[in-house]
């Protein structure tokens, strides 16, 4: 959808200061680029060109999408590719209004590649230090562990993230959730605790509400990634609501990963009207059709968002987001001021 396509709701959003919570950054890595760099460093993949780069975007599930995910982040091998991904979605926050981020950075997907955290973060610092100086983004980035993956690994890498500590403001736990419960991950979880990194996990996206929960009191996370399924246990619903525990709703990739059939099944405005702390965000937008004013658009069109709506899920974004108080206040304040010149 171009932005002239956008419903009335939508294009107010546009200009509005938003966050994006949930965004991995291997997500945003857009067909044109792929080809590029795996042009550049030999990689041989099973596409030729973008429009079949885009059909093979065709999932049925998280794994089926996890699988060709991972084989797009094969491709990126030196400083320069991680700056440039990370420019290329910072690009994309300047021009929807996307005032703050937190990043998903997964460097265990890079440990085959022999490709080692610190080239990863200087490629990432460049860009950010870029977008910070020309436009005053904000960004944070979230060290995210692969759960399919053993937990000695997942900590081992922990610990080799120590030295770069101060580039992270969380830990996130991502990939196949079914198999792999919070419960395998409660000494990682306690190690990042004792570091002091806030703390979120993926739950109950394709596993079970009692997830979220587990999540909740084994891993101590204080936000969820997804949490969707929660709309099947009324008691988890009214403690989510209670306790105003965000959940970090990605509509696009819901649907695009068969969580729900088609977007009018998405139950995301039941959650928003019992009272959870809802967010949006487009999850891995080059493989899920949309940035996260797409996702705004799709929940316009085919859930008939309101503004009122609209604009509770941005306020809810900021009290999501993983910042000091002084910056929500003056992630508010911005709203306010673009709310007066934009009622
Ligand atoms: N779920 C789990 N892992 C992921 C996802 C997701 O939606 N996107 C990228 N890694
Ligand atoms: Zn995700």
């Amino acid at each position: 959808m171009t932005e002239q396509h956008f419903g009335p709701v939508t294009q107010w959003l546009s200009g509005m200061p938003k966050a994006e919570l949930h965004l991995h950054i291997d997500g945003s890595l857009r067909a044109p680029r792929l080809l590029q760099l795996a042009a550049k460093h030999s990689v041989s993949l099973p596409y030729s060109s973008v429009a079949e780069v885009e059909a093979a975007y065709d999932f049925s599930d998280l794994q089926s999408f996890l699988d060709l995910y991972y084989l797009g982040a094969s491709v990126l091998r030196d400083q320069e590719d991680f700056y440039l991904l990370m420019k290329d979605y910072l690009e994309v926050c300047r021009v929807q209004n996307i005032v703050h981020c937190e990043i998903m950075v997964e460097p265990q997907t890079y440990l085959p590649q022999g490709v080692e955290l610190a080239v990863v973060l200087e490629g990432f610092d460049r860009a950010i230090a870029e977008a910070k100086s020309d436009w005053g983004q904000s960004v944070g980035l979230i060290l995210s562990f692969l759960r399919h993956l053993p937990e000695a690994d997942c900590i081992a890498m922990l610990k080799a993230a120590d030295p770069y500590r101060e580039h992270f403001c969380a830990i996130g736990l991502a990939s196949a959730e079914r198999d792999f419960p919070p419960a395998n991950f409660q000494a990682l979880y306690r190690e990042a605790a004792e570091r002091g990194y806030a703390l979120t996990a993926h739950a109950g996206e394709e596993g079970p509400p009692s997830f979220i929960r587990d999540a909740q009191q084994l891993l101590s996370v204080t936000r969820i990634d997804h949490g969707v399924r929660a709309v099947e246990d009324e008691d988890l619903l009214n403690q989510l609501a209670a306790d105003r525990v965000p959940l970090t709703v990605c509509p696009l990739s819901n649907v695009r990963l068969c969580v729900y059939e088609n977007m009018s099944e998405h139950r995301i405005f039941d959650l928003l009207d019992r009272g959870l702390c809802v967010t949006v965000s487009s999850d891995d937008p080059a493989y899920f059709g949309g940035d996260l004013l797409e996702n705004f658009a799709a929940l316009e069109s085919d859930l008939a968002m309101t503004k009122d709506q609209a604009l509770l899920l941005v306020r809810n974004s900021f009290e999501a987001a993983f910042l000091p108080i002084a910056e929500k206040i003056a992630l508010d304040d911005r709203l306010q001021d673009y709310l007066a010149r934009n009622p």
